[in-house]
């Protein structure tokens, strides 16, 4: 079905691996289509509980945008690749009410840190190694990488980060705060697939609406406000009831995602 996606359903979660090994998975065109495809899939298929993205092979997660795409396109054109790949691919995986996690297999450089960063959190394996090379090309992230790293590390190491170009280890990602995990290269989707299932096993529209809050993080009084907002909408759910019955029961919940 896809050119450079491979895909598979495991217990509820959907693994998708990006895959063209001899160009260490950059993103081209039709990927950055078949992620948005597989990114819809996971929205609509009431069967996937939850997702993976991660990289053919030991080497790469992603090595980046497709550098070989670039020459070709004036200002417009640049422009208008930012705005659908934000649009078709990054925006929908952070925005997903689905956790949906990064696996780091190897690089993951421009484009694939910026990926990696639209996830809603990352494991990483040990040989993992993340950055930001725009400027290199002459160039500066354009998938959303200026305003998830800073975010997420803070205003001076990323614009250490950004400005250098320079790549950072597993090990210092997650003294930054990018990584969640660091793990051997032969358990990366294993563990990461131990934590979903912990995840799955909870309230999945409470689990929707936490990723939506965090989505919303403000540091006004409109972060909170939302919060209450959500909060209150776990009120009409039977999951709810059912979560706070089974506590009270002594059993474990079963969830039906209503
Ligand atoms: N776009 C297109 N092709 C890429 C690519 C990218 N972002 N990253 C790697 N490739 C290709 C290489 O051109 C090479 O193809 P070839 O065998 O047809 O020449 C192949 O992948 C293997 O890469 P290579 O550079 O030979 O591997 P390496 O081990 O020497 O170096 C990297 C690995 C990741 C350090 C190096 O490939 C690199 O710097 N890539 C670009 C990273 C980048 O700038 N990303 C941001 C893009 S905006």
């Amino acid at each position: 079905m896809y050119q450079f996606l491979v895909t598979s359903l495991e217990n509820g979660t959907f693994t998708i691996v990006i895959s063209r090994p001899d160009k260490l998975n950059a993103l081209n065109k039709t990927v950055i289509a078949e992620l948005s495809t597989a990114i819809d899939e996971v929205h609509s298929n009431p069967e996937i509980k939850s997702a993976i993205i991660t990289g053919a092979g030991t080497k790469a997660f992603v090595a980046g945008a497709d550098i070989n795409e670039f020459l070709q396109l004036d200002s417009t054109q640049g422009e208008e690749l930012s705005r659908r790949g934000q649009q078709l691919v990054f925006d929908k995986i952070e925005n997903s009410p689905k956790p949906t996690v990064a696996a780091v297999n190897g690089f993951a450089l421009g484009g694939g840190c910026e990926l990696a960063l639209a996830c809603h959190f990352i494991y990483a394996s040990e040989n993992a190694k993340f950055g930001q090379p725009e400027v290199n090309l002459g160039l500066i992230p354009g998938y959303g990488g200026t305003q998830r790293l800073t975010q997420i590390i803070g205003r001076n190491r990323a614009m250490e980060l950004l400005m250098s170009g320079n790549m950072i280890t597993a090990k210092e990602a997650m003294e930054y705060g990018i990584v969640n995990k660091v793990v051997p290269s032969d358990e990366l989707l294993a563990r990461t697939k131990e934590i979903l299932m912990t995840i799955q096993s909870r309230a999945p529209l409470a689990v929707s609406k936490v990723i939506e809050c965090v989505n919303n993080f403000d540091h006004t009084q409109q972060g909170y406000d939302f919060e209450i907002k959500k909060f209150g909408e776990c009120f009409a759910t039977d999951d709810m009831k059912e979560g706070a019955t089974a506590f009270l029961e002594k059993r474990k919940p079963k969830f039906a995602g209503k």
